[in-house]
């Protein structure tokens, strides 16, 4: 696979399931634009090499995803592949999230695609084709306890990645990519919550069919095969990438 004179805007591209999707965009031979909150960005783009640029740019917020996605395009000639991967968790019940809480977490995980989309997608229509992959959870389908804005936000993303889908076919595709538990900054914050971090790993090691949680790789491998010719049958489809995470009724498997 090769996405030579081709760009991808990677969200939240910094780290994490991102800066996995940066790296392999960037070995695939790709202009990568990394959009990311966290400084750490320019480092990995530093690292990564002429073709990697970073921005620093909150995805929740219109003028400033406009800005970057006209920096990319003023740099690298286009853009061909999104990945709206920025996202943050929260734990909360519906009694327990506050309006303002409740808004961020709708606005990094959701209001985030449909901007980067909304400013990108004009790019891919130059182009005359382009490749949108959404980075939602398994939480769109199953759920568990204390995640409400966040299981809402990501069960929205296959709504906005249908939607992508049938409004810009035949030249675009759209698709969501649905992780299980995946080893990241993000699930190592989660563990800190725990008065027994080690305990919580082990509990999200059992509930995968195979025994060990994801890498960011994993997830990043996907994106890059999807956003890829040889995947261009694929579209609106929300894939699960979870290693059998809650295909099982509970107690049906036996050690
Ligand atoms: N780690 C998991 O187990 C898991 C499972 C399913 C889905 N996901 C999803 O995958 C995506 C990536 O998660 P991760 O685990 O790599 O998280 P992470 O926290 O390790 O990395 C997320 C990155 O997004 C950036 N970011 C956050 N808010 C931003 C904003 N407003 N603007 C720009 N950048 C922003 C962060 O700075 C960070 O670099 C998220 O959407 C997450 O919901 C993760």
């Amino acid at each position: 696979m090769s996405f030579s004179n081709k760009t991808a805007v990677v969200t939240g591209g910094a780290k994490g399931i991102g800066g996995a999707c940066s790296r392999i965009f960037y070995r695939e031979n790709a202009n990568v634009v990394i959009l990311d909150t966290d400084p750490q960005g320019q480092r990995l783009a530093a690292e990564l090499g002429a073709r990697a640029l970073f921005l620093q740019c909150d995805v929740s917020k219109e003028a400033q995803v406009k800005a970057a996605m006209e920096k990319a395009v003023e740099t690298f000639g286009g853009i061909d592949i999104l990945i709206n991967n920025a996202g943050i968790q929260r734990y909360s019940t519906v009694t327990e999230t506050s309006e303002e809480e409740w808004d961020l977490v709708m606005n990094v995980n959701l209001k985030s695609a449909f901007l980067c989309a909304k400013h990108a997608i004009p790019q891919m229509q130059k182009r005359g084709s382009g490749v949108v992959i959404n980075v939602a959870s398994v939480q769109a389908f199953i759920s568990q306890q204390n995640v409400a804005p966040y299981t809402t936000s990501k069960t929205a993303m296959l709504g906005l990645t249908r939607s992508i889908a049938v409004d810009y076919a035949p030249q675009i595709r759209c698709m969501a990519v649905c992780p299980g538990t995946i080893d990241t900054p993000m699930l190592r914050e989660a563990f800190q919550l725990s008065p027994d971090p080690e305990a919580v790993y082990q509990e999200c090691v059992d509930m995968h069919l195979v025994k060990r949680i994801g890498t960011p790789e994993e997830v990043g491998e996907l994106c890059a095969y999807l956003a890829g010719d040889k995947a261009a049958f694929f579209t609106g489809q929300a894939i699960r990438i979870d290693g059998g995470l809650g295909i099982t009724i509970a107690g049906s498997k036996k050690e």
